[in-house]
């Protein structure tokens, strides 16, 4: 029998976003115990903080940035000061996001804006920093996950930013896939359903309605696909969505209707 260790990210070095307490750092440690260095990044100094020892705790080796991913300037800054002081990426996942509980009639245009870039547009401008700098170190092997959400696939009630945003990053990941596969780049992104807690809330306890598997996901659910979409054993793999969602996304309206049996 020989030696085969899953979704090996040993020599990888990778950039997670929005590397907060939630699902942010769960990646992180997951990345980290699968043998990847992880360059962290979030706009909360604190957060960030309890992710590097987090993944420092775990045995990893982790880089924190603090910078906002919807500032290009920002974004340029932060993949040079990865680049000289840890060491340049070939892994990319973008992970941060906000949401505002507002629908089309009371969200204001900088509430609306604001959505979009923290969300959407972060994800173009840290994958187009990312790629030009594998591009320019001659680098041909790499991936990047985006993180979607069930919201991506359909309407909700007062999140209209957040759905456009998400629905925004399911083609976005197709056309960085098409575009960077011939550098040897795969794109794919992971849809959660609700996990941990709500996104941008610290706290939360919720029932897992219309979640056919009758739970709500667990930080630990995300990052395995992550992880896995991540790696060189997902070679063949671009241009997907990975929905990790206990089956939510295959019940119409949402509501799955699923009685436990007995
Ligand atoms: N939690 C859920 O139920 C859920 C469901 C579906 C999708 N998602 C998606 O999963 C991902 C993680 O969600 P989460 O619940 O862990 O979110 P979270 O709010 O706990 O974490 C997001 C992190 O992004 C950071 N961030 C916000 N603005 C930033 C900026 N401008 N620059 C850099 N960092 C910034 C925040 O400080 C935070 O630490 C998000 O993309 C979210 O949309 C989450």
């Amino acid at each position: 029998m020989t030696d085969f260790k899953f979704a090996d990210m040993s020599g990888r070095r990778v950039l997670l976003t929005g590397a907060g307490p939630n699902i942010g750092r769960q990646i992180a440690v997951t990345l980290a115990k699968a043998g990847a260095e992880v360059a962290l990044n979030d706009i909360n100094p604190d957060s960030l903080k309890g992710t590097v020892a987090a993944v420092e705790a775990a045995g990893g080796k982790a880089y924190g940035v603090v910078a906002d991913v919807s500032d290009p300037k920002a974004v340029q800054a932060m993949l040079d000061e990865i680049s000289t002081k840890f060491g340049p990426v070939d892994g990319l996942v973008n992970n941060a996001a906000i949401t505002i509980r507002q629908g089309v009639l009371d969200s204001t245009y900088e509430d609306w804006m604001r959505v979009l870039n923290i969300t959407l547009t972060s994800v173009f401008l840290v994958g187009q920093a990312f790629m030009r700098q594998m591009i320019s170190n001659d680098v041909k092997k790499g991936s990047i996950v985006n993180i979607a959400s069930t919201s991506a696939h359909r309407g909700r009630h007062n999140a209209a930013a957040y759905c456009s945003a998400k629905a925004g990053v399911l083609n976005l990941t197709r056309c960085m896939a098409v575009e960077f596969a011939p550098y040897g780049v795969r794109v794919n992104s992971v849809t959660p359903t609700r996990s941990g807690n709500p996104v941008g809330e610290s706290t939360g306890s919720r029932e897992p309605v219309g979640i056919p598997l009758g739970r709500l996901g667990e930080p630990q659910d995300q990052a395995n696909a992550v992880l896995f979409a991540l790696s060189h054993d997902a070679a063949f793999i671009t241009g997907i969505d990975i929905p990790v969602d206990g089956g939510t996304l295959c019940t119409a309206s949402g509501l799955s209707g699923a009685k436990k049996p007995g």
